[in-house]
């Protein structure tokens, strides 16, 4: 644990006391601490399916044809694909590579159609195809459009007709629309699918009417209702749920993903952005595919779209120590970029400001105008390197980085790294680094028990105020149940207490495909249709949407040798309301004394939302809403006592008197 010199943990508990811990100056009793602005926001990682099959809206798997063995022994390029030729059709595919769309994209399909079967005592469908069912079954709605795109290079001298219909596992048509080729060349071709009929299990059946040869690529279906109607965008019920948090930054693309599995498996933005057929997919740390459809562009965007600062994290120029395999055992496995590729690599990250805030003008600035986007992304921050194991190779490396970042711009915040644990060598030694380069900020990571966060609310009460402040990048306590949630809540307030050295926190990971998770706690669960949204979800939406940049002291009291309690209390200038934070982690109700002497006159009717329930209760596909918060109306005065309910977590929101 870090030791400050110039702190005191000050606890003076006499009967009902205070809940403060740090020696306040008379200043911050009166008007306040000033706490960051972006407390609370969003860590995304693509773990557990949260990318493609999950937050990325393509309903297609494996589109391009680059699924391999190397990502799963059982995958090739044909994976999720499924040759049909009904009626009497006959033909022929094969998966080559001789003339692709775009080298980042090697491998297509060669579709050879040789008789197209139409016998009259034939009812049924006739042609030569591949039919995909997506990541089990696609989702689709009666009355809403579906948008299908496809590369086609046409290989023989007659132009192909192409069907493409969305079809029930039974046959049944419900959407159809038809293309013909028209180019020797690789041409994109669209068309609109409208349903008729709706299933939670369509499968794409692109099938050519007429005989000739047909190389396709990039195969591709999209709901036209996106989040906020995108295109190439997010699926919009999963989008919804993470804007209705009002995060106040989003952080992408990972996790150990940014290091990756090896220094040729790294995350490298330069390959996730520009028109999809050209971005390179690759193999995901995590055992799958990443087509890096959702990349860069897509994760600006939508940060832009819930007016979150967008918060990228890029390798340190190692990669993950537990490359090559063994997770969480390894340490052996960081292999470093060569010194003479660094300056190349160095380049990579200065385009990459460059990119997200430079004119339009500029060489990269002109890429992100290209794409669409000729404004400023209004890039803050940017993480180099993801709790890396700090080597000296890893030291060396950093500090390249970081010097020719700082000095081209001096505007970003830099943000460090301290190994995956909340303490020890990795830790020790990041903080050492950090503290010799006087880093603004570093990334704290902690995976834990509910009872070490109740332990250790007050962790941050003991960092001094005078050097780098703390990201909490990635945390939580292992489990889905209201008492993991409210644990955390407790955890909350003390980053809340402490929000003058801790700048930025985010929950790990954020969503979790049901059967497909590496991972087993995640605060969002979903399935193709269903969204479950856990207990540790509604803690960091209430304190997402309850944020403030004023922390006040001595405003909630307690017993004082009850360490279940924690509590809060912080303004939100924009709106002038005070907002009460109140956690009780234990199996009995209990009351806190508020009282607001220093602040105006204040409304008398408040509103409470409170989260509350057994310790072991979670939500689950078969029960969603087992645990919700609930909200009403209380009176408030401004002195008054509340009874924390068993297990709970209250945000009590007072506006100033006249205020609406
Ligand atoms: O959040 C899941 C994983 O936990 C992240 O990828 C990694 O950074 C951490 O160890």
């Amino acid at each position: 644990m870090r030791k400050s010199g110039l702190l005191i943990a000050l606890v003076v508990f006499t009967g009902f006391s205070f809940l403060s811990v740090r020696k306040t100056d008379a200043q911050t009793a009166k008007a306040g601490k000033p706490i960051s602005p972006d407390l609370f926001g969003l860590f995304f990682e693509d773990i557990n399916y949260s990318a493609d099959g999950g937050l990325y809206a393509e309903l297609v798997q494996n589109r391009s044809f680059e699924y391999n063995p190397t990502e799963r022994r059982e995958w090739s390029q044909f994976s999720f694909w499924e040759y049909i030729s009904p009626g009497y059709s006959y033909g022929r595919i094969s998966v080559e590579t001789k003339t692709p769309v775009h080298p980042n994209n090697p491998h297509y399909m060669v579709l050879t159609v040789e008789f197209v079967g139409s016998y009259e005592q034939f009812k049924g469908e006739s042609g030569v195809g591949i039919k995909n069912s997506g990541f089990d079954g696609m989702v689709v709605r009666a009355g809403e459009k579906y948008n299908f795109s496809l590369f086609v290079q046409q290989l023989s001298d007659a132009p192909v007709l192409l069907s493409v219909t969305l079809q029930t596992p039974k046959g049944k048509v419900l959407a159809e629309a038809s293309v013909s080729t028209a180019s020797k060349t690789w041409q994109k071709y669209t068309a609109t699918l409208t349903a008729v009929e709706g299933t939670d299990s369509a499968s794409l059946v692109v099938l050519a009417k007429t005989e000739g040869q047909l190389a396709l690529d990039m195969i591709s279906l999209f709901p036209e209702k996106t989040f906020k109607n995108r295109t190439n965008g997010l699926r919009a019920d999963l989008a919804q749920k993470l804007a209705d948090m009002k995060p106040a930054f989003i952080r992408f693309p990972g996790g150990c993903l940014v290091h990756g599995d090896g220094l040729g498996n790294m995350y490298r933005w330069k390959n996730t952005i520009g028109p999809i057929e050209e971005r390179k997919a690759q193999r995901n740390i995590w055992g799958y595919h990443q087509t890096a459809g959702l990349g860069y562009l897509e994760y600006f965007q939508f940060c832009e779209d819930i007016g979150a600062k967008p918060l990228p994290v890029v390798p340190a120029a190692v990669s993950c120590q537990n490359s090559g395999g063994t997770w969480r055992i390894g340490g052996t496995g960081q292999k470093a970029i060569p010194d003479e590729e660094m300056d190349e690599y160095i380049q990579e990250m200065l385009d990459l400001i460059e990119w997200a805030n430079g004119p339009a003008t500029s060489e990269w600035g002109a890429k992100r105008a290209t794409a669409g986007h000729p404004e400023s992304f209004n890039l803050e921050y940017i993480g180099v390197g993801n709790e890396d194991k700090i080597t000296p190779e890893f030291e060396e490396r950093f500090k390249e980085i970081y010097d020719a970042v700082k000095t081209k711009h001096p505007e970003i915040t830099v943000i460090g790294t301290v190994g995956p644990f909340h303490s020890g060598e990795d830790f020790e030694k990041g903080w050492k680094i950090a503290e010799e380069l006087k880093l603004q900020m570093v990334d704290e990571h902690y995976y834990v028990q509910p009872e070490w966060l109740m332990a250790n609310v007050h962790r941050y009460d003991k960092y001094p105020r005078s050097s780098g402040k703390v990201y909490l990048g990635e945390y939580a306590s292992w489990g889905n149940k209201l008492k993991n949630a409210i644990a955390e809540a407790a955890y909350l307030t003390g980053l809340e207490r402490n929000g003058d050295v801790v700048h930025l926190a985010s929950y790990a990971p954020l969503l979790a495909k049901k059967g497909f998770t590496q991972w087993t706690t995640d605060m969002i669960f979903f399935d193709n249709v269903n969204i479950l949204l856990t207990p540790n979800y509604h803690v960091q939406k209430m304190f997402m949407t309850n944020q403030g940049e004023t922390w006040f002291d001595k405003i909630i009291s307690k017993n004082e040798s009850d360490t279940t309690l924690a509590a809060s209390c912080v303004q939100d200038s924009k709106t002038g309301d005070i907002i009460l934070k109140l956690v009780n982690y234990s199996d009995t109700g209990k009351p806190m004394k508020v009282n607001l002497g220093k602040f105006g006159k204040i409304a008398p009717q408040a509103e409470q939302t409170v989260l509350s329930g057994q310790p072991g209760d979670e939500n689950t596909f078969e029960n969603l809403q087992k645990i919700i918060p609930v909200t009403s109306s209380i009176e408030v005065a401004k002195s008054f006592e509340y009874a924390a309910p068993p297990m709970s977590l209250t945000v009590i929101r007072i506006k100033e008197s006249g205020k609406k």
